[in-house]
């Protein structure tokens, strides 16, 4: 699919279950009981549910009318089989994880990967008998070597989105199949429009649809995409965990879903101009954005990718770090001081990667950014704010 297709099956997709010539969007259904006209309903109904027929549904855990059109959608854009989507992308990581592993298994995380997934693998999978070792995010084939005989899960998060490495899905992910190892992708940074990890041997994409796919800083959202290998386990899953969200939430992610391209496209020049301003401050030592030339990441985005979203990292140099970053932190006005990122609000915040494979070389002096939909002059006025508290921070000393 060519991006300006992207574009038309963002406004057009997902309208199967809305018949024609009526509203453009789904109606919001609401339920739990499903009502039958027989017995043989009854048993027609069951008989789709073991068989996993899509059409009317027994029970409301499966999904109405309204979660269908965003799941539907989401499988377009993906190239995937089905998705679903669960209550926060912390979940969607969490229950990607669990879908494929069993006690005794060991599953291979990327360094990179987002905190609170690092922390379920290193808290709560060996509870469960399961094992986890990271890996260097921008490894090649010397992660064969880190194949175990147990290895179920291949777990890959491109870019990271504290320190933005790009991994070599294609390579990576050929290595896993090989040895049946599942491949699971977040792609919450490029979202569904910029990267399709199944096409490149990924499994299993996720996404935390709290940031760019629903795009307001409302909600949270998680959302799976599997190939067919893959949906039997995963839907296993999900129905035994009783995993979905409200109808509500399955609305408003496929309204965002509609405008994901022209925000993108706007998060984006927004982030470049920022980066370029940025990049002409002395205290800055470099940019993290896979989208910039300078990236070492560049060639791999440029290969795999369709675009770039407005998330970029930001390493001043050693001397600029500590209590003179907190200043620049603090004195910004327009910019929120806030945990998450994709909204229309732009954010700042200082960034502490956590690392298994050896420490983050940034610690103490990196910062992100979220480039929101404010008028890219008043930003710029305002990490000049920043950066004339981070100075005067030096003339104190
Ligand atoms: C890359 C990535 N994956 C997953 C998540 C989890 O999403 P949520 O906050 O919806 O649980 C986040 C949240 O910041 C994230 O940055």
């Amino acid at each position: 699919m060519t991006d300006g297709k992207r574009d038309t099956r963002l406004a057009q997709g997902g309208r199967a279950s809305v018949a024609d010539h009526d509203f453009v969007n789904p109606p919001i259904v609401r339920g739990s009981t499903v009502l039958h006209a027989s017995v043989a309903d009854m048993k027609e109904r069951s008989r789709r549910y073991r068989n996993d027929e899509a059409g009317p549904v027994n029970y409301g855990l499966y999904g109405t009318a309204t979660h269908h059109a965003l799941f539907d959608l989401l499988s377009e854009l993906e190239g995937g089989y089905r998705s679903w989507a669960v209550p926060s992308g912390l979940t969607a990581c969490t229950i990607a994880m669990l879908a494929f592993l069993r006690a005794g298994d060991h599953v291979l995380v990327t360094d990179s990967a987002y905190g609170p997934t690092r922390r379920f693998c290193i808290d709560m999978l060996p509870r469960y008998g399961v094992q986890c070792s990271f890996y260097a995010p921008t490894a090649g084939n010397e992660l064969e070597s880190m194949f175990r005989p147990n290895t179920k899960v291949l777990w890959l998060e491109t870019p990271g989105s504290l320190t933005f490495e790009m991994q070599d899905v294609p390579r990576l992910a050929a290595l896993a199949r090989a040895r049946g190892v599942v491949t699971v992708a977040d792609n919450t940074w490029a979202t569904p429009l910029y990267f399709q990890p199944l096409a490149c041997g990924v499994d299993v994409s996720v996404h935390a649809a709290t940031k760019y796919i629903c795009g307001h800083s409302d909600m949270l959202m998680g959302t799976i995409t599997c190939n067919e290998a893959t949906w039997p386990s995963m839907r296993e899953t999900l129905f035994n965990f009783g995993l979905i969200v409200s109808p509500e939430d399955a609305y408003v992610a496929l309204r965002g879903l509609r405008t994901l391209g022209v925000r993108l496209r706007q998060h984006r020049a927004t982030a470049e101009r920022l980066i370029d301003w940025l990049l002409a401050q002395h205290e800055v030592e470099r940019v993290l954005y896979p989208a910039l030339p300078s990236d070492p990441g560049y060639s791999i985005w440029q290969r795999d990718m369709s675009g770039a979203s407005g998330l970029f990292g930001i390493v001043l140099k050693p001397d600029a770090g500590g209590a003179r970053l907190d200043a620049l932190v603090d004195a910004v006005r327009l910019f929120g001081r806030g945990y998450s990122w994709g909204g229309h609000e732009s954010l700042l915040i200082p960034v502490f990667p956590e690392r298994s494979v050896g420490a983050s070389a940034y610690l103490g002096r990196l910062f992100r950014i979220s480039a929101g939909l404010e008028d890219v002059d008043d930003l710029i006025a305002d990490l000049q704010l920043g950066f004339s508290a981070l100075r005067a921070t030096a003339t104190q000393r």
